[in-house]
């Protein structure tokens, strides 16, 4: 029996499967974001910890005989964010968030201290990573910085205080800008310029390997029948990879989480920082992937949802699918600022030419293509490096909205798969990388693909009538721009 933990923004997820893959039982429980100022997101790293006893909890009693029998747990979490611990292992302030855009001055400040920055770490400075966040620390809140003898991402200190040890994996690593990213090792330049050394870092291993194995206290607490090995893991996208099958050049997916990611797997690194492409390490040996990430996605739904006074789900289905022609109104989802490909943290998001035909409808759809231009922003960034993406799969809480991938599948001109219900998001990932760091199986023989129950391709019309639109679309972004 693996778990898989996935850590996200807005709930823990976890999973148990046997040794055949199959899922036994899954629980989750909600967090919340606390955004005390504008541009600012955190979370008490005690509240995940908690959510995780919970959603273990709820595992153990659906299926107590076989979690009992749990050999590896396996990691996946919400990347960039920043924990900072004492001397002690006391968390010393709330976590600030990947989609925390507090620290753009500290960005520019990053980059001088570090002129190699963009070709070791393989990525632009932005103010979602962690070595920005904590040159605001050092800047706004000194007192805490001085005190700081360890900086985690999430996962990391969930698996501190699952294990006892201050271990990380190569690609949560990657989302630090600490990490020289071709060489999968710290970066000793990388944590000077902001006032660290490696020794406030911790371990690294690969994804796939062992990371130590849980503590006595809770193997006794939860009635193992031995300590299982806690996985390396992998930041939420890299899992989602792993639990998609997608460990081989030229494997692709979109993934309509709270951010959007545009994801290709590389076999080699691949930086192109220059249009805010996120280079990194995967979570298996010698392999990483590039990423185009949009921070509001289905965050974005969900911000119109409320101001709507309905459900996504509603909202998206009183859609034609696939629409006749596009939305007459224009949205920029920028509701927290844009990383790719503008690395943006102060942009807002806007609607524009809005008559007075402008309904919800008008407007769901709207959001959905703007979402949808943003990914569009990330397909050409990834082509200007020379990455060219044909299909790719959909996961992620926005793909149950059939109609947004159709209008993903036009806007981007790529085919895009629906995949059969059932586990394949960063638990799963995380479940198998579990199962990896137990058996040492190759990670090709364990990762097999899902199944897809349906290509939608671009509708040709939609092609040509969103290639107008886009350019509509990218044409505001500099009138925006405060
Ligand atoms: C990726 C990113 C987000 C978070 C969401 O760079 O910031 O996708 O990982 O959890």
């Amino acid at each position: 029996m693996f778990i898989g933990i996935d850590l996200g923004t807005s709930s823990v997820k976890s999973i148990l499967v046997d040794g055949g893959q199959r899922l036994l039982a899954s629980a989750t429980c909600p967090l919340e974001v606390q955004r005390p100022a504008p541009g600012h997101s955190e979370q008490d790293p005690e509240a995940w910890w908690q959510a995780v006893l919970t959603t273990l909890d709820a595992l153990r009693a659906d299926q107590r005989t076989a979690f009992e029998t749990t050999e590896g747990i396996g990691l996946s979490g919400q990347m960039h964010g920043a924990v900072v611990l004492d001397g002690k292992g006391q968390v010393l302030r709330p976590c600030i968030l990947w989609d925390d855009v507090r620290s753009t001055a500290e960005c520019v400040a990053f980059e001088e201290a570090f002129p190699d920055s963009r070709q070791v770490t393989g990525n632009l400075a932005m103010p979602g990573f962690t070595a920005p966040k904590l040159l605001w620390l050092r800047n706004h809140e000194p007192a805490v910085f001085e005190r700081t003898a360890k900086v985690v991402l999430p996962k990391a200190y969930v698996r501190f205080r699952l294990t006892g040890l201050l271990i990380e994996d190569m690609s949560d690593a990657s989302g630090t800008l600490w990490l020289d990213t071709g060489a999968r090792r710290w970066s000793a330049p990388a944590l000077a310029a902001t006032g660290l050394g490696e020794e406030a870092m911790p371990d690294l291993v690969e994804g796939n390997a062992s990371a130590g194995q849980m503590t006595d206290d809770l193997v006794r607490r939860f009635g193992f029948r031995r300590a299982p090995v806690v996985a390396g893991g992998a930041g939420d996208n890299a899992a989602g990879a792993i639990g998609l099958g997608a460990i081989s050049a030229g494997r692709a997916f979109v993934s309509l989480g709270t951010s959007g990611v545009l994801w290709a797997t590389t076999d080699r690194f691949v930086p192109y920082p220059e249009a805010a492409v996120h280079a990194f390490c995967h979570a298996v040996p010698a392999t990483w992937h590039q990423m185009g990430v949009t921070l509001s996605a289905a965050a974005a739904l969900g911000w119109w949802a409320k101001v709507a006074g309905a459900s996504e789900a509603d909202l998206a289905g009183a859609l034609a699918d696939p629409p006749k022609a596009p939305s007459p109104a224009t949205f920029l989802p920028y509701l927290a600022g844009e990383r790719t490909p503008h690395n943006d943290g102060a942009i807002r998001g806007a609607f524009a030419d809005l008559s007075y035909g402008a309904d919800r409808d008008a407007l769901t759809q709207a959001v959905l293509e703007g979402v949808a231009f943003s990914f569009r922003d990330c397909l050409d960034a990834l082509a200007k490096s020379g990455t060219t993406i044909d299909e790719a799969d959909v996961i992620g809480g926005g793909s149950r909205a059939r109609v947004w991938i159709g209008i993903l599948a036009s806007v981007l001109g790529v085919t895009l798969h629906r995949l059969a219900d059932g586990e394949h998001g960063p638990a799963f990932g995380a479940a198998r990388l579990a199962r990896l760091a137990v058996t040492g199986e190759a990670p090709e023989d364990v990762c097999a693909p899902p199944r897809r129950i349906e290509a939608i391709a671009p509708v040709p019309a939609l092609v040509d009538a969103y290639a107008g639109r886009f350019e509509r679309y990218r044409a505001l972004y500099p009138a925006l721009r405060p």
